[in-house]
């Protein structure tokens, strides 16, 4: 098949389930870490780079049924169908995937709330809403910031907030290895110039402890699921879920507790403090 399809070497590729089982784990063990402490609380899902909700083909292991990793926003419609979530949001720019994404996650949570863009959710009524689970998938590695700024703002309602990010880390690394000087000089060259000096900060944990909420940031080690597309993935959360902490490959920081021996550095104890 041309490769063009497969799309193996963007932040997609036919071994993405890999990445979409393990955030799903992260996501039902950081939602249970909650609610087992919260019984009752009003606890909502979101999806903030929802997609189309297409499932990825898994390796085939069995010769029959519907083998495929579910994509973020029906992983979530599907934990939403749990007693203790009560509404989901889903994000999706693109008009085309929006269309199908709605009809797929309707199907299975009638009441999901379909967005067009996530800075609609700066203008979103949250009422009741306790706490929030939030999915963040971007493409590529250009949108944090924004994203991240979302992701804040809805903590300053008040609400308790569980942010689990993946991190395309090939994309980014990408651009930093990008030679943008000499004699080819142009507009496009000189504007991805100025974007690299945005990005540089992305590395380190300290900046992502710095831009979100919550007691613990955990970072995962690095994943290469494809030649082109590594990622990592990112949580900030109040209460860490045992298998993250349990896991080999986790970075944690704690703020509570930031000169733990090998998990903070310098400047995030001095962020901490
Ligand atoms: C990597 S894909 C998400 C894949 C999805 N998590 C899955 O499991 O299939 C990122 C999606 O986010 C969408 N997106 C990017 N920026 C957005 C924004 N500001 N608001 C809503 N959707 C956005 C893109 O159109 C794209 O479909």
């Amino acid at each position: 098949m041309d490769r063009r399809h497969l799309r193996d070497g963007a932040g997609f590729s036919e071994r993405s389930y890999k990445k979409l089982q393990e955030l799903a784990r992260i996501a039902h063990s950081q939602l249970s870490a909650w609610t087992i402490t919260h019984p009752g609380a009003h606890s909502w899902l979101i999806d903030m780079t929802a997609g189309d909700g297409q499932g990825i083909q898994k390796q085939q292991r069995a010769l029959f049924g519907d083998d495929l990793a579910d994509a973020t926003p029906i992983m979530l419609a599907k934990l939403c169908r749990r007693p203790d979530a009560e509404r989901l949001i889903v994000c999706e720019k693109s008009g085309e995937r929006r269309h199908v994404l709605r009809e797929r996650v309707l199907k299975l949570v009638p009441d999901t709330v379909v967005l067009r863009r996530n800075q609609d959710l700066l203008s979103y009524d949250f009422g009741d809403c306790d706490y929030a689970l939030i999915v963040l998938d971007p493409c590529g590695h250009g949108s944090y910031e924004e994203h991240l700024k979302i992701i804040q703002h809805i903590r300053a309602q008040a609400i308790k907030t569980d942010a689990i990010l993946t991190f395309n880390q090939r994309s980014w690394s990408r651009h930093m290895g990008l030679h943008l000087q000499g004699e080819h000089d142009n507009r496009r060259i000189a504007a991805s110039r100025r974007a690299k000096q945005l990005y540089t900060w992305m590395p380190e944990l300290n900046e992502w402890v710095s831009r979100l909420p919550g007691r613990y940031l955990a970072r995962s080690r690095l994943t290469a699921q494809s030649a082109a597309f590594w990622f990592q993935f990112i949580v900030a959360t109040d209460y860490l879920a045992d298998r993250i902490r349990r896991q080999k490959g986790w970075e944690i920081f704690d703020r509570a507790n930031p000169n733990r021996p090998g998990t903070a550095t310098a400047a995030a104890s001095a962020l901490a403090g």
